[in-house]
């Protein structure tokens, strides 16, 4: 079982079309996928057009049934999706005791019906972001090529050691992913270089860039995945690698679940 949240503290660095696209690569590798979007913006459910009744709010205050909450993409790949509701779960969850645990015990019987769990969050450190932390202990920094994206990038590995030292969690961050890479604007060669210093430094590998692609935006625009939307393109190739050098990252956790 792989748990993974995607975090940067800065917005707009494809946190979003990551899980996403992540979420629809393991599915088709066969893996069963859960995507939580736990970012009140709901930008999942916005970038692949999903209409869902209930989310969130309603599984983790409301108590539904997790089935009812979800939305079945396909037999592989469900989504528990956000919405503006969601500043409410962190609002209540905020005078629960061990708060920064409620995921790890909300999730512990559902999670057994998949193999991947990815989380999706708000770009700003939220008691929800702290929470996914705690549960999924893996988190990869999506980076996209600024200097503000470098900073939150950063930002996000300090928060991961705080939580580890406050909550004595074992948060490890599993890759450094450089996104909207286009080789042929100077900054992008500049944040790459300090990216190469921050992974010899951290010693967190740095993954397979993303490439700058119109057909990311196109496909959001008619709330397809990338594969679907293009397969061919340059994103869903790199994509594609990305999902292989993670699955070698992470097949020690996954042989470990599967021995257990
Ligand atoms: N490789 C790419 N090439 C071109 N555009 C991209 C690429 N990746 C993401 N985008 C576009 O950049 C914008 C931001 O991406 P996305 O929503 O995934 O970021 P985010 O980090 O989730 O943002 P937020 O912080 O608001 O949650 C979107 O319009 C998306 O389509
Ligand atoms: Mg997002």
């Amino acid at each position: 079982m792989i748990r993974l949240v995607i975090s940067n503290q800065r917005g707009g660095v494809s946190k979003t079309t990551t899980t996403t696209t992540l979420a629809r690569e393991f599915a088709d590798r066969g893996k069963r996928v859960l995507v939580i979007d736990t970012d009140p913006q709901g930008s999942i459910s916005s970038v692949l057009g999903l209409k869902p009744e209930y989310g969130l709010y309603n599984f983790v205050i409301e108590k539904l049934r997790f089935d009812d909450c979800i939305v079945k993409i396909s037999p592989q790949l469900h989504v528990l999706c956000s919405n503006r509701e969601t500043t409410k779960v962190e609002t209540i969850l905020m005078g629960n005791v061990a708060r920064e645990h409620a995921f790890s015990q909300l999730f512990s019987q559902v999670e057994k019906d998949y193999d991947v769990v990815l989380i999706d969050v708000s770009p700003s450190i939220t008691l929800l972001q702290t929470c996914a932390m705690v549960y999924a202990e893996r988190v990869l920094i999506p980076i996209g090529m600024d200097t503000l994206s470098f900073q939150g990038a950063m930002a996000s590995i300090e928060a991961s050691k705080s939580l580890n030292q406050l909550l004595k969690a074992n948060i490890r961050t599993v890759g450094l992913l450089p996104v909207m890479v286009d080789r042929r604007l100077a900054m992008t060669t500049t944040v790459l270089e300090g990216l190469e210093g921050l992974s010899q430094g951290t010693k967190i590998p740095m993954l397979h860039p993303i490439r700058t692609d119109q057909s990311v935006t196109k496909a959001a625009r008619a709330a397809q995945f990338i594969v679907d939307y293009d397969p061919k393109c340059k994103a869903a190739e790199d994509y594609h690698q990305v999902a292989d050098e993670l699955e070698k990252l992470l097949k020690e956790d996954l042989n470990v679940t599967a021995a257990a």
